[in-house]
């Protein structure tokens, strides 16, 4: 008969005890950053050094129908090199319920850039062939951000930007 069962005072067995310490430590660290996290928040820059901030983009690389997003001020920014089909189709509509003409919303018909956050509660849009769908409540936009139907109250925001260069602009500077 072998001796078995755990009297209380037997030793464990290494992997369990190992497995249990390391959750244990990962659980401590998540409340340690949970905790933190308003001091972690208040070293960030403050809002007169973000409102500074400016992000290059260089617009090489992206080829027409694509799109890139980037962080600017922690917010993301889609920039989306539009096709010729795509920015006769915008010129051509001013949009739907917050109408405006495409010609106000870009500054080279090619470049669509605008604050990556849907105007309804924030959400990030998803990209489709007709401009994108915000995935929480349905806002559809269009490829030039302007909303066309969900709650969604306004078309999407325009960072200010610069063209520094043909292929590069600078968000942030207008
Ligand atoms: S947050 Fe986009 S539709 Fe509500």
């Amino acid at each position: 008969m072998t001796a078995s069962s755990d009297d209380g005072n037997a030793p464990q067995d290494p992997a369990r005890r190992d497995f249990l310490g390391t959750v244990t430590a990962a659980v401590a660290t998540a409340g340690a950053v949970a905790a933190c996290w308003p001091f972690i928040s208040s070293m960030n820059p403050s809002t007169d050094v973000l409102a500074e901030a400016n992000t290059e983009v260089d617009l090489s690389g992206i080829a027409a129908g694509q799109m890139q997003t980037v962080a600017w001020q922690g917010k993301p920014i889609f920039i989306l090199h539009r096709t010729p089909d795509e920015i006769t189709a915008m010129a051509a509509s001013n949009g739907g319920k917050d109408p405006q003409p495409d010609g106000q919303r870009v500054k080279n018909p090619q470049w669509l850039v605008v604050i990556a956050l849907c105007t309804h509660m924030g959400c990030i849009p998803n990209k489709n062939s007709e401009g994108w769908l915000c995935p929480c409540h349905g806002s559809v936009y269009d490829n030039s951000g302007r909303i066309l139907s969900g709650p969604a109250p306004r078309n999407l925001d325009i960072p200010p930007y610069t063209f520094a260069t043909a292929d590069k602009i600078v968000i942030g500077k207008s």
